[in-house]
């Protein structure tokens, strides 16, 4: 039975709409059953003409009824009926999984950035300039690569800064390593299915890889930062690596390593992917050139990323690929289009071309040094000799080495989360996930020195009282 309830705030023929539907899905209008005409169904319903039409049409327009010519409404053949699908309960809280270290007072992230400096005034103002220049350009798919002008102002980032050389033509704007890694692992997926990573490493392209059905095989860092015998022997077609900046041991690749690892390049025709991911990010003398410019004409594909110094947010990176791939990449992607917003891209490359980009680095090393050296200050001073930091210097994150202690590594994040304190653990640097609980990853980027000073007393206070 249909019923209107004229109290309800409902539109009458959504209310009816919604009623015939769950008739429709429930089987109690059969499949190719006859409704009531709109006249008969307005008589029976003491409603007008327009709200029972309004229903069919609704009802019409997703494919639960049909029409006839001259004949009136149908009730549709649905395949499946709905009762054989798993009910979704109405009501049901659906379950969300937060990013736990918001809840946690101290948070030592390795990927946290301070939230004050996100430049927001400047970059509503490109943002707003942007918007009205390029106006005429929201009707249309921009360039699939990504928009020249930000190609360009990279380029000449890349060159000036970090060493690398290329033309913007070689450059792909990409929503971040996650994506650069796809379209990396789909292009050398054509040929070879290995890959090689360092070990310990991040975990994502592991993980990547692991997705497109690749064989990873974890490299150690042996004498030279690298194994390079163990690479040789590997038979892998690419190496992923973070030569300017290990992840997470902070380990700087020595040249001698980088030019036996092109040289390895050279004789196996592998890839090398170089993950320059933070390396503006140096807090004494000046930050170490990219692999890259070493050799332009290599197999070397870079990655580079807005996220460690400008917002893991915004979800942009770029991809340089060696001018050999550039017909492989632009086969296997003609048709595709930009996954970044084209607001986006223009407001940075304002940002680049208006000198804001500059002045924001030498802004944010200044800040993050403070953070870092209060950091190094406050385990010195909590710590004294029970611990050791390594690799500082660059980055936002050190690694902290304990001394006697007796728990697992398991057991250290519990004590120090029981205080307020999130830490991600150290093993998910490593292939095989082993714990060694001697280590931990103490990210200083987003919180102010204070805070680290009290995180770190209250960390020393888990583990040691
Ligand atoms: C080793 C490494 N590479 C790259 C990135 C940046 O990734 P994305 O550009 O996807 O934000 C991160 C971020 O934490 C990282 O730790």
């Amino acid at each position: 039975m249909l019923l209107l309830d004229q109290k309800n705030p409902t539109q009458l023929y959504v209310q009816l709409y919604e009623q015939i539907k769950a008739q429709v899905l429930s089987g109690k209008r059969p499949s190719h059953s006859k409704l009531p005409s709109v006249r008969e169904l307005a008589t029976v319903l003491s409603t007008s003409r327009n709200t029972v039409e309004n229903a069919y049409q609704e009802l019409l327009a997703e494919g639960y009824i049909y029409t006839r010519p001259r004949s009136g409404f149908f009730v549709s053949n649905l395949d499946q009926e709905i009762g054989t699908l798993t009910p979704t309960p109405k009501g049901r809280p659906c379950t969300r999984l937060k990013e736990r270290s918001f809840s946690f007072r101290y948070d030592f992230h390795p990927a946290r950035l301070c939230p004050e400096c996100f430049p927001a005034a400047t970059w509503r103002k490109l943002f707003t300039e942007s918007l009205q220049e390029y106006s005429l350009h929201y009707g249309q798919y921009r360039d699939p690569q990504g928009e020249w002008r930000l190609r360009s102002g990279i380029r000449d980032y890349l060159e000036l800064s970090r060493g690398v050389i290329c033309d913007p033509e070689q450059i792909v704007i990409c929503s971040g390593l996650q994506q650069s890694l796809d379209i990396v692992a789909h292009m050398m997926g054509q040929h070879s299915k290995r890959v090689a990573v360092e070990d310990p490493g991040y975990y994502l392209p592991r993980k990547i890889f692991g997705n497109h059905s690749f064989e990873v095989i974890p490299i150690q860092p042996g004498n030279e930062g690298l194994d390079l015998e163990q690479l040789a022997s590997s038979n892998c077609s690419a190496i992923y690596v973070t030569p300017s900046h290990q992840f997470p041991t902070g380990h700087v690749m020595s040249i001698a390593t980088r030019l036996k690892l092109l040289s390895w390049s050279e004789k196996s025709g592998g890839i090398i992917l170089e993950d320059d991911y933070d390396s503006e990010l140096r807090y004494h003398g000046k930050p170490i050139p990219a692999l890259q410019g070493l050799h332009p004409q290599g197999n070397v594909i870079y990655m580079g990323s807005v996220s460690k110094v400008l917002s893991p947010a915004l979800r942009i990176s770029y991809l340089v690929l060696p001018s050999a791939l550039l017909d492989r990449y632009r086969m296997l992607y003609s048709g595709y289009f930009s996954t970044v917003s084209l607001l986006e891209q223009q407001t940075l490359a304002r940002f680049i071309e208006q000198g804001y980009w500059n002045r924001h680095l030498r802004r944010v090393r200044t800040t993050y040094k403070k953070k870092h050296d209060a950091l190094l200050l406050a385990v010195e001073r909590h710590f004294g000799e029970r611990a050791e930091v390594t690799g500082q210097g660059a980055g936002l994150h050190v690694v902290l080495g304990l001394a006697d202690q007796p728990y697992s590594e398991k057991e250290l994040i519990e004590r120090a989360a029981a205080k307020g304190i999130f830490l991600i653990p150290f093993s998910d640097c490593y292939a095989s996930g082993s714990s060694d609980s001697n280590y931990l990853l103490l990210g200083f980027g987003g919180m102010n020195p204070e805070q680290l000073e009290q995180g770190i007393e209250q960390l020393y206070r888990a583990w040691y009282t």
